[in-house]
């Protein structure tokens, strides 16, 4: 089934942007830049019902493609430690409209995670950091886009495939 017009004006944006780099790839302050495929986030987007979380933090948004699709189901912001990369994901939400996308330029280590009920990751590192940030009891759910690192004190509650990136959800 094809995205409707406000997720299909994302995706081309997107695809724009990226299609006009030399490499979709860079190191940043706190780790490594790579992107998800924007086509695979919206069918995980679609697949998981984004409209039954309140608020989306992608942990590390890079341009902010996640934030940018997942505005269009609920509220969401991204953390990102690179300038340049959160200036990109802000100019796109403000060219396209996307009142619900923001983001923090930052560490998300040091970022209080308690706003949000739905926390979106693809990491670039190992997840050991992650379980002692969590507000504790949490009642959220953890997202992870791609199967190369799992994080650790969390229960499995699911896994399906967006494309061919097998991605998981977690909670406590
Ligand atoms: C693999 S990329 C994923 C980008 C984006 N989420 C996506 O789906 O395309 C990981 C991103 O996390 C960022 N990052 C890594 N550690 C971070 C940290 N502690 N705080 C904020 N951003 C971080 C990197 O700069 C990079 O942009």
């Amino acid at each position: 089934m094809s995205p409707p017009t406000e997720a299909a004006q994302v995706l081309a944006a997107v695809e724009r942007f990226q299609q006009g780099l030399d490499q979709p790839y860079k190191m940043t302050p706190l780790g490594m830049w790579a992107c998800s495929d924007p086509g695979e986030l919206w069918e995980l987007f679609q697949a998981v019902d984004l409209t039954r979380f309140r608020h989306l933090a992608d942990l590390g948004s890079g341009d902010g493609r996640a934030v940018l699709l997942g505005s269009l189901l609920t509220q969401a912001t991204g953390i990102e430690a690179d300038p340049q990369l959160v200036a990109q994901g802000r100019a796109l939400a403000q060219e396209l409209g996307l009142s619900r996308a923001s983001f923090i330029l930052g560490d998300c280590r040091q970022e209080d995670l308690s706003p949000y009920d739905l926390l979106f990751i693809y990491p670039d590192k190992p997840l050991t950091w992650l379980e002692k940030m969590l507000p504790d009891p949490w009642e959220g759910r953890l997202l992870v886009y791609g199967a190369g690192f799992r994080p650790q004190g969390l229960r499995q509650l699911g896994a399906l495939h967006a494309g061919r990136t097998l991605c998981t959800m977690w909670g406590r």
